[in-house]
C-alpha cells in the first residue's frame, strides 16, 4: 500500500476516489483550494472513513505550496483532479483553463520531480477523442479536441508522454472518462454544482427536487432509437475503484498506461429521465428544446483494456447511479 497524494480531493470525483483509496489500505492526503468544493467534504470523509483526513488547503498552481506539502510527507504516487472541467466555460476563457489545467499541472510535475516522486494518475477525459469515427471508441480512436478544455487535457497528456521521454523514472496513468454520474451510497457526498448545471444528471437532479422547473431535452432527432443523445454513462464509485486500480498497478510495476473508464453501454436521454424517475418516484417534466452546439448522437467507450490491463469492470448500472443520486440530492436538500 502507499502514500498517495490527492489534487482536487475534495471535489466530486476526488472525494469518491479518497474513500476508495483509504478502504483500500492507502494512505491519502488531500490538496485542494475549495474553488468547486464545499469545506464540509473534508468532515464527510472522516465520518465515511471514521478517520481523520489529512488535507492542505491550497492552489497547485503555487509552487511553494506544493514544495511545502512535498517536504512534510513522503509521497510514492499522485493522483492529479484539481482542474477546470466545463467545456461552454473553456470556449469563453480559453486563458483560465491553460492557466489552471496546464500550467497547474506542470507546476506540480515540477514539484513532483523536485521531490523524487515519479508516478501520477492524470484525469483526462473521452472528450480528447472529439466526434467519434468509430464506436466503441477505444483508446487508439484518433485524438481530436473540439474544447479549449479538450485541448487543456490533450497538453498534459502529451506532457506526460514526452516528460518519460526524457526521464524513465516516470511511470503514468491517463484515465480518460465518460460521464460520471451518481453519488456515494453515504448519501454524504456527491456531485453539488453551484449555478445551473451543464451536465444531464445533475440537472435531472435538480428537477427532482424542485430547484428547476423542467428538463430541457436537446434534440429528439439524433440518430438514435429514440433520438435523443446517448452516452457511457458510469457510477463515480466504479470510477474511483479504477483509480485505485491504476495507482496499485504504478506503485507495484511502473507500468504507465492509457485507458478508457466507462462502461461500453450507451443510455439515451430519455433512458436517463426515465431511470430517475423510477429512482425518485415522481414524473418528472420535460421539454423537446434545439440540439445544443457541439453534441454528437451517440457515444461510448470500449472498455476493454481497462478490463484485461487493470481487471476494471464498472460494477453498477443505470438505476444505481440514479438512485444514489436521488438519495444525495434530496438528502442536501433536507438537511
Ligand atoms: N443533455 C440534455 N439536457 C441537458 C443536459 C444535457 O438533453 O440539460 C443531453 C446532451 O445533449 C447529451 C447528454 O445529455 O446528449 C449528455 O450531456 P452532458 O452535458 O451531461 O455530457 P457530455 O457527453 O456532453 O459531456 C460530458 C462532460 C465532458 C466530458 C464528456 C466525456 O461534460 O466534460 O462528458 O464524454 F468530457
Amino acid at each position: 500500500m502507499g502514500r498517495i497524494l490527492l489534487t482536487g480531493g475534495a471535489g466530486f470525483i476526488g472525494s469518491h476516489t479518497y474513500v476508495e483509496l483509504v478502504a483500500a489500505g492507502h494512505e491519502v492526503v488531500i490538496v485542494d483550494n475549495f474553488s468547486n468544493a464545499r469545506r464540509d467534504v473534508i468532515d464527510r470523509l472522516e465520518v465515511i472513513t471514521e478517520a481523520p483526513v489529512l488535507f492542505h488547503e491550497g492552489d497547485v498552481l503555487d509552487k511553494r505550496f506544493l514544495e511545502d506539502v512535498f517536504r512534510q510527507h513522503d509521497f510514492d504516487a499522485v493522483i492529479h483532479f484539481a482542474a477546470k472541467k466545463a467545456v461552454g466555460e473553456s470556449v469563453e476563457q480559453p486563458l483560465l483553463y491553460f492557466q489552471t489545467n496546464c500550467t497547474g499541472f506542470a507546476t506540480l510535475l515540477g514539484a513532483m520531480k523536485d521531490a523524487r516522486v515519479f508516478r501520477i494518475v492524470f484525469s483526462s477525459t473521452a472528450t480528447v477523442y472529439g466526434n467519434p469515427v468509430s464506436l466503441p471508441c477505444a483508446e487508439d480512436h484518433p485524438i481530436a479536441p473540439l474544447s479549449p478544455y479538450a485541448h487543456s487535457k490533450v497538453t498534459c497528456e502529451t506532457l506526460l508522454r514526452q516528460l518519460k521521454e526524457s526521464d524513465d523514472r516516470w511511470a503514468y496513468g491517463i484515465l480518460r472518462y465518460f460521464n460520471p454520474a451518481g453519488a456515494h451510497d453515504s448519501a454524504l457526498i456527491g456531485e453539488d454544482p453551484n449555478d445551473i448545471p451543464n451536465n444531464l444528471m445533475p440537472y435531472i437532479a435538480k428537477v427532482a427536487t424542485g430547484e428547476l422547473p423542467h428538463l430541457n431535452v436537446f434534440g429528439n432527432d439524433y440518430d438514435t432509437p429514440d433520438g435523443t443523445g446517448i452516452r457511457d454513462y458510469i457510477h463515480v464509485v466504479d470510477l474511483a475503484r479504477g483509480h485505485v486500480q491504476s495507482v496499485n498497478k504504478l506503485i507495484d510495476e511502473d507500468d504507465s498506461h492509457v485507458l478508457n473508464l466507462g462502461t461500453g453501454t450507451g443510455y439515451s436521454v430519455m433512458d436517463m429521465l426515465r431511470s430517475y424517475e423510477k429512482a425518485c418516484g415522481k414524473e418528472l417534466p420535460y421539454k423537446i428544446a434545439p440540439r445544443r452546439a457541439g453534441d454528437i448522437d451517440c457515444f461510448f467507450a470500449d472498455p476493454a483494456l481497462a478490463r484485461d490491463y487493470l481487471g476494471f469492470e464498472a460494477q453498477r448500472g443505470l438505476d444505481e447511479m440514479c438512485r444514489s443520486s436521488w438519495n444525495w440530492v434530496s438528502r442536501l436538500r433536507n438537511r
